[in-house]
């Protein structure tokens, strides 16, 4: 037995200290772009992403929609494992048939549909916009658009055909199969429209182009697409039935792939990472863990490992801690390995990044992960409280509007392969419980980026690399702890006395 001398601490116990804030130190300087996967130093990682988030491998968590959407501002979304192999590569594939301002025609309706059905199917896809078709598939003869916007039910009967509120195809301006982006934009604008169909000779629709899109592209201007303008997607995998699922993903074409386990310091990820390069070279990417110490890093670093996730027990669901008496501070987790990642850097010429999976709680965690060395985060919760993940919104006691989140180890999601508890899962993990719901993705990734970069600005930084070079952290008191937060009561609707 060995006791460590140090104590285990997370990011809430830390305050970043600022540094000099020259002319240079702008937020509109600041490149937060970060490697998802290994690379030479001094070369290029063949998969960066602009905004240094990945969301969590959870069933609450990665959709297809969340995936795009995620995509769309920069960052990358892993789709769980905890689903049969068909369904897992289904979902890749969805998110491929995306390019990057072309949206796929998934969801369809019929002319004859009601507006009651439109409108049940528009609530449940989350969409604002749903293409009509002639037999309601997507490939059937594209007839019109109905959107949120045709129909009200103050003047229109829930009873009435689609067909009679659709703006059909005569009043559209649709561009031919092949029209560049460029000019499907011009068109939007010219023809005033909000959505532009893009039609086929056969009078099929192949995408719809939409002044959202552009509107985010103008924001963000940095979508994780790969070398065809798809957008990029990757995929959980795990110990157990790796040899079948890891083919069908390719197939389906994930762009990276991430071993999903609570304890990745195991021969079977040793295993799993042979077999990737036994059959696929270095033309896969598959990251690994997840770890909390440096020995831990080292073994799948040199496994192969693309890149290596760290956190035990530090998940906003998970009770790993109390049930196992496993894990390790978040903060104290990343102290330790940044620098094993380093000194690899610099023995071995071969950067492998490191995730830091799990435990961001306020926005300010991630700037003090970032300052930590982290190259990107995995998160769960964050990306659980937005209109894109797949959970459903339900109404809390006291009004408010939440949506669910549970753990993969929950009773709920029993991901067994996560967990591997001998085959099944005989105890629990994590809980199934609620967030704060709190609108689109877009809206709210970019306020906790304009945070971070004024954070970085105040610590005259306007790379990650360079913030984590000259970052200067301090532990903090609990009475520093309380005085983090006001010492006011808040008053939304103050009245004059
Ligand atoms: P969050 O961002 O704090 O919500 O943490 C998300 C992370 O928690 C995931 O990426 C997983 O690593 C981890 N996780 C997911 N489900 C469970 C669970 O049931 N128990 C413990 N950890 C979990």
């Amino acid at each position: 037995m060995r006791i460590l001398s140090e104590t285990s601490r997370t990011f809430g116990e830390y305050l970043l200290l600022p540094n000099l804030t020259d002319e240079d130190c702008t937020p509109d300087r600041v490149d937060l772009s970060a490697p998802l996967v290994r690379h030479r130093v001094g070369q290029q990682s063949p998969i960066r992403i602009a905004t240094p988030m990945v969301s969590a491998i959870m069933g609450a968590v990665s959709s297809p929609q969340l995936a795009i959407a995620l995509a769309q501002v920069g960052g990358l979304s892993f789709l769980h494992q905890n689903q049969p192999i068909g369904e897992q590569a289904e979902m890749v594939a969805t998110v491929k048939r995306h390019k990057a301002g072309f949206r796929h025609n998934d969801v369809n309706i019929k002319p004859s549909a009601t507006l009651h059905e439109a409108d049940l199917l528009m609530r449940q896809t989350r969409l604002d916009v749903v293409v009509v078709t002639d037999d309601g598939t997507p490939s059937g003869r594209f007839l019109g658009l109905i959107g949120t916007r045709d129909y009200n039910f103050h003047r229109h009967q829930p009873g009435d055909s689609v067909e009679s509120r659709m703006l059909p195809v005569a009043d559209l301006v649709t561009a031919p199969h092949g029209t560049t982006l460029e000019r499907a934009n011009s068109l939007l604008w010219d023809s005033r429209q909000d959505v532009l169909p893009i039609v086929e000779a056969t009078g099929h629709l192949t995408a719809l182009v939409q002044r959202r899109d552009y509107e985010l592209h103008e924001q963000f201007r940095t979508e994780t697409v790969d070398g065809d303008k798809r957008f990029r997607v990757g995929a959980g995998v795990n110990t157990r039935d790796f040899k079948d699922r890891i083919p069908a993903l390719v197939e389906s074409g994930a762009d990276v792939l991430c071993l999903d386990s609570s304890d990745g310091y195991s021969v079977w990820q040793h295993r799993v990472i042979e077999f990737v390069r036994e059959r696929y070279g270095d033309t896969v990417h598959i990251g690994a863990g997840n770890v909390v110490d440096a020995r831990g890093f080292r073994y799948l670093a040199d496994a192969g490992a693309d890149f290596v996730k760290v956190g035990i027990g530090g998940g906003s669901i998970c009770i790993t801690r109390d049930q196992k008496g496993i894990g390790r501070g978040q903060a104290t987790a990343l102290a330790e390995i940044v620098p094993a990642r380093d000194a690899l850097a610099e023995k071995t010429g071969m950067y492998v990044p490191v995730c830091s999976d799990g435990g961001v709680i306020h926005d300010s965690h991630m700037a003090i992960a970032y300052a930590f060395g982290a190259d990107f985060l995995m998160l769960g919760r964050y990306f659980a409280r937005f209109d894109e993940s797949p959970a459903p919104k339900v109404r809390g006691a006291g009004g408010q509007v939440l949506k669910e989140y549970w753990g993969e180890g929950s009773a709920r999601a029993r991901n067994a392969a996560r967990y591997g508890q001998g085959g099944d899962m005989v105890f629990e993990e994590g809980v199934d419980g609620y967030v704060n719901y709190v609108g689109s993705l877009a809206d709210n990734v970019k306020v906790t980026l304009a945070k971070i970069r004024s954070t970085m600005i105040s610590c005259g930084s306007t790379s990650l690399r360079r913030f984590h070079e000259t970052a200067v952290l301090e532990p903090i008191s609990q009475q520093t702890f309380v005085q983090n937060s006001e010492e006011v009561d808040r008053n939304e609707r103050p009245t004059v006395v």
